[in-house]
């Protein structure tokens, strides 16, 4: 059973505001990137990495692999617009014998291997994909127009992260349906069965400029 993960880190980073992609901005010494790249390269559980690069930075991208010594990468290709269209570019490049594919914001750097551990645990047990998510500590509510519609019932309720893990051929279909803000999403509207499994905290996305100090504070 073959595990391939792609790594998708081809956003602009707008909300950051650096003078560069998100993936490439200072994490420690290296770039963001080089955190989860080197994890998921050195985890047990994976086979190959496909990297998604920001247009123009597939050349830094791939030599940033090479520095790692990451011997996984297997391509590095140009993202899209959307998060969507940068997976789909992802997993046009993993072969049609793969059995499992994980799909990673390079934007959650510090990945514990605990959860792509549960991740692969919930697929053998039959899911067709799996979503490590944490608890809702917020009261969550709806708002229209500055005004609450509703209190969503809180313990109803989880905040879903990645590595989102899926069979692969269940994934392939899904973003066939176009776009979601994860690709669960697309998993769930197309009838496939989700687990949730346990996330951690550390899997933190970074956004803002204190979720990069809190990250690396961490590191
Ligand atoms: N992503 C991507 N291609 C896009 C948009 C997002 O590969 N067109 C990736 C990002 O690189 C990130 C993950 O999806 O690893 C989650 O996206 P987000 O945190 O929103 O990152 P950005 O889109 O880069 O940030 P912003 O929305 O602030 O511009
Ligand atoms: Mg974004």
């Amino acid at each position: 059973m073959s595990v391939w993960a792609v790594l998708v880190a081809a956003g602009r980073g707008e909300r950051l505001g650096e003078d560069r992609p998100k993936a490439f901005v200072r994490l420690g010494d290296l770039p963001l990137l080089a955190e989860p790249l080197r994890r998921l390269d050195e985890s047990g559980w994976v086979d190959h990495v496909v990297v998604v690069a920001p247009p123009n930075w597939e050349e830094p991208a791939i030599l940033l692999a090479e520095e790692l010594g990451a011997s996984k990468v297997s391509a590095c290709v140009t993202g899209g617009e959307t998060r969507s269209e940068s997976v789909r570019a992802g997993v046009a490049e993993v072969p049609a014998d793969a059995a499992v594919i994980l799909v990673h914001d390079a934007a959650r750097p510090l990945l514990p291997d605990e959860v792509v551990g549960r991740v692969i645990d919930a697929l053998g047990q039959g899911f067709d994909g799996a979503v490590p998510a944490v608890p809702v500590s917020d009261t969550v509510k709806r708002v229209r127009d500055g005004v609450v519609e509703e209190t969503l019932p809180r313990d109803a309720l989880v905040a879903a992260q990645t590595p989102q893990g899926f069979v692969a051929s269940v994934l392939r279909a899904a973003l066939d349906r176009g776009e979601g803000s994860d690709c669960a999403s697309l998993v769930e509207q197309a009838g496939g069965r989700v687990a949730i499994v346990a996330g951690d905290e550390r899997l933190l996305k970074v956004t803002s400029r204190a979720d990069l100090e809190r990250v690396s504070a961490w590191l």
